[in-house]
């Protein structure tokens, strides 16, 4: 599978997260402004259950849920199925990935220092992933080619994940020069503000 990742070079370090527990962020506005409180050190060297990569792996689960509802879809209800699945699944990927490009990676690049090429690397895999979202949004199931190009997004995605949650984030929570809690509320703040749903709340 690693196979049909296109020449990016990218290696196993950024696929292995994003599918793997979610943790919700449900703790308030008020909860999260207390823990900002405790010491940031002790979030980062916690497994998985720091604000920020913790809601990058609930992300990580809702599209891989998706994922293995497209391959059940069948029947007579399959076209209008695979139609709602690809467009949650592709609108929850440009979520996504726009807070990790906006938010976490920068954030994490200037940390990690000379092993920020691991950042370069999960940004050509989302360049890769942005490709296919972008031919899937002009496209309708029966289409010839639109089962295939989400198959190979939900691969190139399982991947990246994978590398996500095995190899870059452990290393992010032993970073001592970031403070996930304040990371995690700005990451939080930003995906409100992208989720569809958010103007209707915003209108009140
Ligand atoms: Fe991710
Ligand atoms: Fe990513």
């Amino acid at each position: 599978m690693q196979g049909r990742i296109p020449s990016t070079g990218v290696t196993s370090n950024l696929r292995r997260s994003m599918m793997t527990t979610s943790h919700t962020h449900t703790q308030s506005g008020s909860a999260r402004k207390s823990a900002k409180t405790a010491s940031h050190t002790k979030a980062n060297s916690s497994k998985g259950h720091d604000p920020a990569t913790s809601l990058l792996m609930a992300d990580h689960t809702k599209v891989k849920k998706l994922f293995k509802q497209f391959g059940k879809s069948k029947g007579k209800d399959a076209l209008e199925d695979k139609a709602r699945i690809v467009e949650q699944a592709c609108s929850e990927l440009r979520i996504h990935t726009r807070i990790e490009e906006e938010i976490f990676y920068p954030a994490v690049k200037a940390a990690l220092g000379k092993d920020g090429d691991m950042i370069d690397e999960a940004l050509v895999e989302h360049a890769s992933c942005k490709d296919l979202i972008a031919q899937l949004s002009v496209m309708k199931p029966g289409e010839e080619m639109f089962d295939s190009r989400f198959t190979v997004l939900s691969e190139f995605i399982e991947h990246h994940v994978k590398e996500e949650e095995n190899e870059l984030f452990p290393k992010v929570r032993r970073l001592k020069a970031l403070n996930l809690e304040d990371l995690g509320e700005q990451m939080q703040q930003l995906k409100q503000s992208l989720s569809p749903d958010s103007e209707v709340v915003d209108a009140h």
